[in-house]
């Protein structure tokens, strides 16, 4: 019998509500090593509540996490950030820090207790600011940055961290469309050479090209799993999205595309022929 490597992440029936608000409900979700999933689902689905349960920072009521086989909750959240790094859909608070000693930060799980940034550290901390360009900003304080750049400087933190596994809520966000090429086929680039990544992303259309798995997930429950020509089907996308859209091959990328018609007839707005414009 052949020993199969466990996955890079394992969750199994991940439960967490709110008070009466569930959030996640029995969400079940794996990535194999050298593979990016992409997390996708309308706004509200749990989409960065899963993420941040992965990431450790949710207390969960019900489920496990395995991380490369090893129970999560028999590791320390120094060890858990040794191996894997997030890049938030919010931005953290970083008033008053330079894009430098931010991306410093990243290096935090691997430095001793009272260890402080060395050269190779800083050397690291280069690197992964020229994989983003953000090099040219490092004396620069952050909220002197554009929305798009700070992004930038975010993921070169998360890089940084030099993880095994990279969780990333929407990382094109910000970004222009050539930047949401580039970080996105960055990602794709480190996990061709081996990293495992977990990325929520609203353009359908992107996620299918860059990601091998697709996750929908809607109210706290995983609608579908798959690869992204089984997932992104025009009567899945109606009854999760309320949208209408045409799939279909572009001869341009090879990939998938999703062209978005419009709200299905249940979600087109009623302005009841008023108008706010005037
Ligand atoms: N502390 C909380 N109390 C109550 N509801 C919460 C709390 N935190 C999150 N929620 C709700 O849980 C649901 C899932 O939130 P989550 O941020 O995971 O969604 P998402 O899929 O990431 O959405 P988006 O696409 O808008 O980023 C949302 O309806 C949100 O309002
Ligand atoms: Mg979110």
């Amino acid at each position: 019998m052949q020993n199969r490597r466990p996955p890079a992440i394992d969750a199994q029936e991940l439960f967490f509500k709110v008070e009466a608000k569930t959030l996640l409900d029995g969400v079940d979700l794996h990535a194999d090593h050298g593979r990016m999933v992409g997390l996708i689902g309308p706004n509200g689905a749990g989409k960065s509540t899963f993420l941040r349960a992965i990431s450790g920072v949710l207390r969960l009521q019900g489920g496990s996490i395995h991380l490369d086989g090893r129970d999560m909750q028999s590791l320390t959240s120094r060890e858990v950030a040794a191996d894997m790094a997030i890049v938030p859909q919010i931005l953290p608070y970083t008033h008053g820090f330079t894009v430098m000693e931010l991306v410093l930060m990243g290096r935090y799980p691997h430095l001793g207790r009272f260890q402080i940034e060395g050269k190779e550290d800083a050397r690291i901390a280069w690197d992964a600011m020229r994989l983003t360009e953000t090099e040219q900003f490092s004396d620069r304080r952050l909220d002197t940055l554009s929305g798009g750049e700070r992004q930038r400087v975010i993921v070169s933190r998360a890089l940084a961290q030099l993880p095994r596994i990279l969780l990333l809520d929407e990382p094109t966000a910000n970004l222009d469309v050539l930047q949401q090429l580039k970080v996105l086929g960055l990602v794709r680039e480190l996990v061709d050479e081996g990293l495992t990544a977990i990325a929520a992303i609203h353009d359908l259309t992107l996620a299918a090209r860059f990601c091998d798995r697709l996750v929908l997930l809607s109210e706290g429950r995983v609608l579908a799993a798959g690869q992204p020509n089984e997932i992104l089907t025009t009567d899945r996308i109606a009854a999760a999205f309320g949208v209408e859209a045409a799939v279909y091959r572009d001869p341009n990328t090879g990939s998938l595309a999703i062209s978005l018609i419009g709200p299905a007839e249940a979600h087109k707005p009623k302005a009841n022929g008023r108008s706010a414009c005037v």
